[in-house]
């Protein structure tokens, strides 16, 4: 059975879950959560930049693509991911997963930019 961890997006009271196995894009598309994902998850963009407050040992390690699409995102930080490669490999000590969209990411989606 596949295990399911909850997902907590800052500044949203809406409860979200996470498989092990799933990337945050993949959670994200199936629930109806606003990620940004201009390249369609195939680790060519940044769009979809996230970071990961709480659970990060637990996920995937970046590839060398990615932290290169990193390089290009605003407002990076050592939690810092992309939401289509950064996928749970285990259950977090905690029992959930705690991530924030930055805000630029949010406002481009809104208003379409
Ligand atoms: S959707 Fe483009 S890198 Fe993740």
């Amino acid at each position: 059975m596949t295990q399911q961890v909850q997902l907590q997006i800052e500044g949203d009271s809406r409860s979200f879950t996470l498989a092990v196995g799933q990337s945050l894009l993949e959670a994200a598309m199936t629930q109806g959560l606003a990620l940004d994902h201009a390249c369609g998850g195939v680790c060519a963009c940044s769009t979809c930049h996230v970071k990961i407050r709480s659970g990060l040992d637990c996920f995937s390690e970046p590839s060398e693509d990615e932290l290169d699409q990193l390089d290009e995102a605003r407002d990076t930080g050592l939690e810092s991911r992309l939401g289509c490669q950064a996928r749970l490999l285990r259950q977090p000590a905690g029992g959930h997963v705690a991530i924030t969209i930055p805000r630029w990411n949010v406002n481009a989606v809104r208003e379409g930019h």
